[in-house]
């Protein structure tokens, strides 16, 4: 069984980090806070204080961080990943940006190690079910070398091509999500102000052409103002998918006028102090922002 380091102990980290090793692959954590490393020990995970203490005699290390500062500091920065002269496939789980995919495959091609991007899609749950679909960069030999190590939480593996690939798409897909529930928020928001029944509203938008599993999920805490605790994805995150997903598409030499909206739309969680709220809380900050009361949590 290879050893593995996995850097982010965060929401997702820790339901990947125990399907790891319920799978029996031996494990060591690095989080920065300690504490959310420690609760891994009796699943039988061993806890390191840095990345680059985790990264020594690794032969995979991993990280499911939350943005690219974050990235750039557990892999390059002192005491990192890099500082431990690793010696062994680097996987980047993190939805970073597509240009932090390309820095950290240059830096791990100079030192002669092989890398995939491989960010995932599914919520916490679907994390805890080993039941994530992950998009995957990088050469396919590479991929088969572990794909045992990924089959662990993963319910399906996309290679879609070269390194940067699999990021790529993961961006663009962020978009399309963030907008179905910006949108969603929007709808539910005038369905109220134009005093319709939520809860016949959620019925509605979760029966018809407009159902998603985004919509039918979201439109049930909007409808009840009972969101999920703790916070599985925040309306903050939500931002900085959408910020790196519109950067990647526009790049690309394509537009995203629609995701710039949705930017726009969860950027009205920040200034009433609700970034860090579910991104299903977005309907309370519209209500805020139109002058009305946030709902009741019932
Ligand atoms: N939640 C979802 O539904 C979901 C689904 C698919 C993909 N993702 C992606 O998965 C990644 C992790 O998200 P999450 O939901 O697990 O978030 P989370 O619970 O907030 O965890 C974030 C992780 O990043 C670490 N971190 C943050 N800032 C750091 C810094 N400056 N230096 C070192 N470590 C830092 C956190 O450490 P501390 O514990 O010390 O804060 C934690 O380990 C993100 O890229 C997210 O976009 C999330």
């Amino acid at each position: 069984m290879p050893n593995i380091a996995f850097l982010g102990a965060g929401i997702m980290g820790q339901a990947m980090i125990r399907n790891l090793l319920k799978a029996g692959f031996p494990v060591t954590v690095f989080n920065r806070t300690m504490e959310k490393a420690r609760a891994l020990e009796p699943f039988g995970a061993k806890v390191a204080a840095s990345p680059r203490a985790a990264a020594v005699g690794a032969d995979v290390v991993m990280s499911m961080l939350i943005d690219d500062a974050a990235c750039r500091t557990c892999w390059l920065g002192p005491q990192g990943v890099f500082d431990a002269r690793p010696n062994a496939i680097l996987i980047e789980c993190s939805t970073a940006s597509h240009d932090w995919i390309g820095e950290l495959a240059t830096r791990a091609a100079k030192s002669g190690l092989r890398f995939l991007d491989c960010p995932v899609a599914g919520r916490p749950d679907v994390a805890v079910a080993g039941q994530l679909n992950m998009f995957v960069g990088g050469d396919a030999a590479t991929l088969q070398a572990v794909r045992p190590v990924l089959a662990a939480f993963t319910k399906s593996i996309v290679h879609f091509g070269p390194v940067g690939s699999g990021i790529a798409f993961k961006l663009i897909y962020n978009v399309l999500g963030a907008i179905q529930v910006a949108s969603l928020a929007e709808a539910m928001f005038a369905a109220e102000a134009a005093g319709l029944d939520l809860r016949a509203a959620a019925a509605g938008f979760s029966a018809g052409a407009t159902a998603s599993p985004h919509v039918i999920r979201h439109a049930k805490y909007m409808s009840l103002g009972r969101h999920e605790d703790p916070v599985q994805f925040s309306g903050r995150n939500r931002i900085k998918d959408i910020r790196y997903g519109v950067e990647f598409s526009e790049q690309a030499g394509a537009q995203s006028v629609i995701g710039r909206a949705a930017a726009e739309v969860f950027g009205q969680m920040i200034p009433l102090g609700m970034g860090d709220l579910n991104d299903s809380e977005l309907i309370d900050a519209l209500r805020v922002a139109h002058g009305r009361p946030a709902a009741a949590k019932t």
